[in-house]
């Protein structure tokens, strides 16, 4: 329970507009529609043009949060963007966010947590308005993993998308807000889903990019055994601590990476398909945005009211994982 309630009042998305179906993927490597969309559920997903980089993604998302939120770029005082594709290695692409938005008094830190990035900033955000640090904070999650996708790769490029998702955040009345939040990581299976070369422990070299190791490199099976516990372990363990049940939900909202890991888990938690927001057959797995670009999309589609019951959880590289539920605000 946070000291001071605090809710999200408003989000945004910023979605490329080339669409990549899984009959172009046909004409790309040795896979099929019919393969897509039975192991994964996804259709199509959205591939950045060659000009745009994750802050111009995340600038349109967040442009759009402020927006819906009727708040001023120079109002916000705290910039977290999840990312693992960010614009260059330093600096953060908060801070590049932070120019262009004219948010002049923000703090600006990028947070990495793969897929779970979301949900780590929107905790990390509403703890530092609790404290009373700050009164608004913009929180985004872009990732551009096509520019990390191995496209000669069938067991991942078919996976993946591009986007970028915005929530803004304030202190809102009791009992509106965050309920409850669950953070969780288990570095031992950093190898299940990472990016070899790049960083200090093996910098970019010819040799690095003749051996293709600054593609994601990740063991599918696994991750989908790992992906599936960690939803409902984190699920059960939030609401919990929020004092409610799975019956108490009203939106249940995953991380879009398969739609067997969402059918999986729900079995599990026993939670009913109208509850629960799917998109991945539209954006595939779109990383850090993946949680909030289907918030944005239950928003926009008025599939949320005030007072309503959100469950938001994410699990991805780190291994990482993360759940947090609302009282929706507005
Ligand atoms: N088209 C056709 N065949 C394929 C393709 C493809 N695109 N990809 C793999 N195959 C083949 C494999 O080669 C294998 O063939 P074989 O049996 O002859 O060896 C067969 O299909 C089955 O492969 P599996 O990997 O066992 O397939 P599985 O049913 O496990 O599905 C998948 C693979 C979709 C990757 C699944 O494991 C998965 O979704 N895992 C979780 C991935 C995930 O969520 N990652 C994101 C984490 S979040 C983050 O931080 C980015």
């Amino acid at each position: 329970m946070l000291k001071k309630a605090i809710g999200i009042v408003g989000t945004g998305s910023g979605i490329p507009e080339q669409v990549l179906t899984n009959f172009d993927l046909e004409k790309m490597v040795e896979t099929s529609d019919e393969w897509i969309r039975t192991r994964t559920g996804i259709r199509e997903r959205r591939i950045a043009a060659p000009h745009q980089a994750t802050s111009d993604l995340a600038y349109e998302a967040a442009v759009k949060a402020l927006e819906s939120a009727g708040i001023a770029g120079d109002e916000v005082e705290l910039i977290i963007v999840a990312t693992i594709t960010p614009d260059m290695i330093f600096p953060a692409t908060a801070c590049l966010l932070q120019d262009r938005l004219g948010a002049k008094r923000a703090a600006a830190f990028d947070l990495s947590a793969g897929c779970s990035g979301f949900i780590y900033s929107l905790e990390t955000a509403a703890n530092f308005l609790a404290a009373g640090k700050y009164q608004t904070a913009l929180v985004i999650g872009a990732d551009l993993l096509s520019r990390i996708t191995n496209w000669r790769d069938r067991s991942t490029c078919v996976l993946f998308g591009d986007g970028a998702a915005a929530a803004v955040l304030r202190p809102v009345e009791e009992p509106l807000g965050f309920l409850s939040s669950v953070l969780g990581a288990d570095g031992s299976g950093a190898e299940k889903l990472y990016l070899p070369a790049g960083g200090s422990r093996k910098p970019a070299r010819r040799e690095t990019v003749e051996a293709e190791e600054h593609y994601i490199r990740m063991c599918g099976p696994d991750v989908f055994k790992f992906a599936v516990r960690a939803i409902e372990e984190a699920t059960l363990e939030v609401l919990r601590k929020a004092d409610l049940g799975v019956e108490d939900v009203d939106l249940f909202i995953p991380h879009q990476a398969n739609v067997r890991i969402i059918d999986a888990a729900a079995e599990r938690l026993g939670l009913d398909r109208e509850r629960i927001l799917v998109n991945v057959d539209r954006y595939g797995n779109t990383s850090a945005a993946s949680v909030g670009l289907a918030l944005d999309e239950a928003v926009r589609a008025g599939r949320l009211k005030k007072g309503d019951v959100v469950v938001l959880v994410g699990f991805g590289a780190g291994l990482t994982w993360g759940a947090s539920v609302l009282r929706w605000a507005y």
